[in-house]
C-alpha cells in the first residue's frame, strides 16, 4: 500500500508575535509545495482560528493538544469538539514535552486520542524514548509501552485517523538528528508491533513519521527510508526551509 507522505510543522509556543505569524502564513501561502504531500501546521491555540481563515486550503491546521472531555468545568483546557467546531482537523497528542513537562501518562494520552477521534479529529500521536532509555537499550520496549495504552482503547477502524510520530527525545531541539538507520529501525519496529497487536492492514496503512532536528539538509536522506512516511518538524517549521522539508520527496 502506498502511504501519502505527511509533513507536520509543530510551532510549539512560537512565533512570539502576531506579526511573525502573519509572515509565516504569507511565506507558506506563496510557496510551491509538492501536491502529493499532506501538510499540517500546528500553531499555539490562540492562532488556530485566524490560521484556518488565512492559510491556503491545501494546508491543514492542527492543535498541539486537547483535553479528553468535550465540555465542562476544566479550566484552561480546550476540547476536541471545540477544535472540530473550529474546523481544525488534526491534533498532536502525547508530545514528549506534554509527557515530561506536564506529566501526561500514556493512559491519559490514550483517552485523549479516543476522545479526539470520537469528536471527528485525526491525531498525530507522538512516541519516543529518552537518551537514558536508549542508552539502556529500552527504546523498543518504551515505544511499545506508549503504543500499548492506545492500542488498548482504539477500535481497528480508529487507526485510519492516526499518524504516529516517532520522536526520540534526545533528538528534539538538540540538532542531533537520528541517523536514517536509527530512525528506520524504530519505524520498522513500530510497524511490526502494529501488525502483531492490531492488524497487518493497519500496520501497512498507518503513516509513521519522524521528528527530532529535521531540517532541509537531512530530510531527503531520511525520506528515502521505507518506513519513514514523513516528518514532524519543530524549529525548522518556523523557517523558509520548512518548504524544502515538505518537498523532500519531490
Ligand atoms: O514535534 C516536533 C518537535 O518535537 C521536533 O522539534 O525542533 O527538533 O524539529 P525539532
Amino acid at each position: 500500500m502506498t502511504r501519502q507522505f505527511f509533513v507536520g510543522g509543530n510551532f510549539k509556543m512560537n512565533p512570539a508575535t502576531l506579526e511573525q505569524k502573519k509572515g509565516l502564513v504569507s511565506l507558506l501561502n506563496e510557496a510551491k509545495l509538492d501536491p502529493s504531500t499532506e501538510v499540517v501546521i500546528a500553531p499555539p491555540f490562540l492562532y488556530l482560528i485566524p490560521l484556518v481563515e488565512s492559510i491556503r486550503k491545501d494546508i491543514k491546521v492542527a492543535a498541539q493538544n486537547c483535553y479528553l472531555k468535550n465540555v465542562g468545568a476544566f479550566t484552561g483546557e480546550v476540547s476536541p469538539a471545540m477544535l472540530h467546531d473550529a474546523q481544525v482537523p488534526y491534533v498532536i497528542l502525547g508530545h514528549s514535552e506534554r509527557r515530561t513537562l506536564f506529566h501526561e501518562t500514556s493512559e491519559l494520552v490514550a483517552l485523549k486520542t479516543q476522545a479526539a477521534i470520537d469528536a471527528g479529529l485525526s491525531v498525530i500521536l507522538c512516541v519516543g524514548e529518552t537518551l537514558q532509555e536508549r542508552e539502556s537499550n529500552r527504546t523498543v520496549e518504551v515505544v511499545n509501552e506508549q503504543l500499548d495504552a492506545v492500542i488498548a482503547v482504539l477500535k481497528e477502524s480508529d487507526w485510519s485517523k492516526v499518524v504516529i510520530a516517532y520522536e526520540p527525545v534526545w533528538a528534539i531541539g538538540t540538532g542531533k538528528v537520528a541517523t536514517s538507520a536509527q530512525a528506520q529501525e524504530i519505524h520498522a519496529e513500530i510497524r511490526k508491533y502494529l501488525t502483531q497487536k492490531v492488524s497487518p492492514t493497519v500496520a501497512d496503512g498507518t503513516r509513521i513519521i519522524y521528528g527530532g532536528s529535521v531540517n532541509a539538509g537531512n530530510c531527503k536522506e531520511l525520506a528515502t527510508q521505507p518506513d519513514i512516511d514523513g516528518f514532524l518538524v519543530g524549529g525548522a517549521s518556523l523557517k523558509p526551509e520548512f518548504v524544502d522539508i515538505v518537498n523532500a520527496k519531490a
